[in-house]
């Protein structure tokens, strides 16, 4: 961690998260599935985060459980500090879409029954708000016209851009964007993710949800790998020019898939829930495993970074 770094002020610090669902087998039966463990990640104000890995990893669960917005049937364990404050139900009440803000994932979590206008400006109806919401709607390259649309008018980018513009209205800190760019091609994913870059050097911090590890590495300043629950590893973006500077084993694999490197996928799947190995929860898939592999291994520091593996580089 370089010296500014640590100088900056650190906004999300979210220690040792474990989220796991209840679920019913047969009648009475109940079992807890584990779904996220021992996850660690911090976010300081003026970076860019990106939290990367394939569907299942857990990535939205982190999102929602730093909003307080988990579905009933899950539990959770942890702690999440926010300017350095155990972050209570009762502060994130106040602090949730004004403060600290999330972009949801899918379009839907927009009002049906409420214009675009509307939603950005959250009901004011005042001329500042009005003038707010039409500068902000500009800002995402939709034109005054939209404002008066539902959201079954609007494409899927079109209702994506609102939900950016309708989080960041309020000038938050921290801002919690869970992959703002599906099915975008790659110049409008990137003029998307600029503006979060933006929003990041005025200052605030963004966590950037995303499975396109390219587009994190080009916008991102730090880099988190989600694999099955967990982080495996943590690398500044720059770490990802040269191979023998990623730590772990998984991040070597994403790196050699990027289409730059030669495309090579490999051998094997990310485990379900259902399945989580007791050790190394990539062990199953890695060319390094030992013996030592099936027992839990702890995320520490290395090199600048944080890993999940006993070896080093
Ligand atoms: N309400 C729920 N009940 C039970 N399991 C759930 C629930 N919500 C999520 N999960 C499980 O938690 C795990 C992580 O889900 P999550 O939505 O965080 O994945 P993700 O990394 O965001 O995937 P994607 O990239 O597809 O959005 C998955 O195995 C999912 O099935
Ligand atoms: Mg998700």
């Amino acid at each position: 961690m370089g010296q500014e770094q640590k100088e900056k002020t650190s906004l999300l610090s979210v220690r040792h998260l474990s989220i796991s669902f209840t679920r019913y087998k047969g009648w009475w039966k109940q079992e807890q599935q584990q779904a996220i463990q021992d996850l660690s990640l911090e976010v300081r104000a003026g970076e860019m985060v990106a939290v990367v890995g394939s569907s299942g990893s857990g990535k939205s669960l982190l999102a929602h459980g730093v909003m307080g917005i988990l579905p009933y049937n899950a539990s959770w364990e942890g702690d999440i500090f926010y300017k350095g404050e155990l972050l209570t139900e009762d502060r994130l009440r106040e602090l949730r879409g004004r403060e600290i803000v999330l972009v949801p994932q899918g379009a839907s979590y927009l009002n049906p029954f409420m214009t675009t206008g509307e939603q950005v400006r959250q009901g004011r109806r005042d001329l500042e708000s009005r003038t707010q919401c039409r500068k902000s709607l500009e800002r995402y390259g939709l034109g005054a016209e939209t404002e008066l649309l539902y959201p079954f008018q609007l494409s899927g980018g079109m209702a994506r851009r609102v939900m950016i513009a309708a989080a960041v209205q309020k000038r938050p800190c921290l801002v919690i964007a869970d992959e703002p760019t599906p099915g975008l091609h790659k110049e409008a994913a990137k003029w998307v993710l600029s503006h979060f870059r933006e929003i990041a050097e005025d200052g605030a911090g963004v966590l950037l949800i995303t499975h396109d590890l390219e587009l994190a590495i080009e916008t991102a300043d730090r880099i988190v790998v989600f694999y099955a629950g967990t982080n495996l590893e943590e690398a500044q973006a720059g770490d990802f020019a040269q191979e023998r500077q990623l730590r772990h084993p998984y991040t070597r694999a994403l790196f050699h898939a990027m289409p730059g490197n030669g495309f090579q996928a490999t051998a094997g799947t990310q485990p379900y829930k259902e399945d989580f190995p007791k050790g190394c929860v990539y062990e199953p898939r890695c060319p390094w495993r030992e013996e030592r592999c099936k027992q839990p291994v702890s995320y520490r520091q290395l090199e600048g970074g944080w890993v999940r593996c006993w070896r080093d580089l």
